[in-house]
């Protein structure tokens, strides 16, 4: 059904990652994250919950209406209401997502939902058939997919693709799964679930042990075709697969993977930049990727070895991931050019507009201050692009 090779990049930093204790933003603040999202070239953004407040249905709904070219999904519980909110809040996108979701593993289902094996599998496909009788483009996912049974598990999922579920995902939903472990879940998933080709089998992995981009790379090795992620690896609690690693691992080493995704990855810093200012959680400085040290070599030997040959010790160049480097210095003589790239040198990706906007209250600021550093720049992206 889908092309082997190439992996669907579904990011969910607006819904999993705005679970993260902290990150909750405003419509405007989402919108402009889903809009850098849609640049990076993501193909599903998960834009939010929308029976869970008022406010996240609004958001959903205007990230619906405004992307051009990304598929934009709504997370829905099993049932009836929860589906009906969803579909009214993406219903206007270019291609709407009804993602719906429940437990499916021994301890959930008896504690959570107190529901027998068999009412769960009949609401999951009660949901799978009334979000299908809205869209074509129906996830279901199981809930604590990798500690269920594997048999009801499959069962399930042969069930929900007869429904109508054009993806299905297998959620690591507590990060409790080891690589070797995960990847043989996806396997025998695949084997055993009877029409799986008319489906595309996505994972969904959380970070508690650390594991998440290991997990990810697994299943992808073992024929998932959509994967799960956030920027900054944001989400509940330990947070969720990074999209900045998953993407970058495909890509440094060709030679492993041969799958490819859409992701312009010279965008990856500018929206992790974005993610990290609206949402206020900063950035570890030795984060993969994305850190303060990432491209940084303080030892005497590496430094030698860096300035001979880069790749001595760095194994993807800086610019590929967006970062570059830039020394010119701002003041009151400089113009609109320098201060755009310079801001483009920080990560920002601002259109025109922002930039004249930006660049008014820079002139404004450097009749007053002499050198203008990096947080003035920060500062004023804030207050006139990303806070009005
Ligand atoms: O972690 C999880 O299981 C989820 C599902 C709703 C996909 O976030
Ligand atoms: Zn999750």
């Amino acid at each position: 059904m889908n092309d082997q090779k190439h992996i669907i990049i579904f990011d969910t930093t607006l819904r999993d990652g705005e679970q993260s204790p902290g990150a909750s933003m405003n419509q405007a603040e989402k919108l402009r994250i889903a809009t850098q999202l849609e640049l990076l070239g993501v193909d599903v953004i998960e834009a939010g919950f929308p029976a869970a407040s008022d406010g996240d249905f609004e958001a959903v709904k205007k990230i619906a209406e405004s992307l051009k070219k990304a598929q934009v999904a709504a997370l829905c519980r099993a049932n009836e209401a929860d589906i009906r909110r969803g579909w009214d809040a993406v219903k206007d996108a270019v291609n709407p997502r009804i993602h719906t979701f429940i437990a499916t593993s021994e301890l959930h289902m008896k504690y959570k939902l107190q529901m027998e094996p068999a009412d769960v599998l009949k609401k999951a496909v009660e949901s799978v058939k009334l979000a299908a009788s809205f869209t074509s483009n129906v996830e279901f996912s199981a809930e604590d997919g990798s500690r269920s049974d594997p048999d009801f598990l499959c069962t399930v999922f042969e069930s929900v693709i007869d429904a109508g579920a054009t993806t299905i995902n297998l959620p690591d939903t507590v990060g409790y799964a080891v690589p070797e472990e995960f990847g043989k879940l996806v396997a025998y998933v695949i084997e055993n679930t009877a029409n799986i080709d008319q489906a595309v089998l996505s994972v969904h992995c959380h970070n508690d042990l650390g594991l998440a981009t290991a997990n990810t790379l697994a299943a992808i090795q073992n024929g998932a075709r959509q994967v799960e992620v956030t920027i900054n690896g944001l989400g509940e609690r330990a947070g969720n697969t990074s999209m900045e690693e998953v993407v970058m691992s495909l890509k440094t080493r060709p030679n492993f993977f041969t799958h490819t995704t859409n992701i312009d990855t010279t965008r990856i810093y500018p929206t992790s930049r974005l993610v990290s200012m609206i949402t206020g959680i900063l950035i570890q400085p030795n984060r993969a990727i994305v850190g303060a040290n990432a491209f940084a070599h303080e030892a005497g030997i590496h430094q030698d070895g860096v300035l001979k040959n880069p790749m001595t010790y760095e194994i993807m160049k800086p610019e590929t991931v967006g970062i570059s480097k830039n020394n010119l210095v701002l003041g009151k003589h400089s113009g609109r050019h320098a201060l755009a790239a310079h801001v483009r040198s920080m990560g920002y990706d601002l259109s025109d507009e922002e930039i004249n906007i930006v660049f008014q209250k820079f002139k404004n600021l450097a009749d007053r201050k002499k050198q203008i550093l990096d947080e003035d720049i920060e500062a004023l992206i804030n207050e006139g692009v990303l806070r009005t």
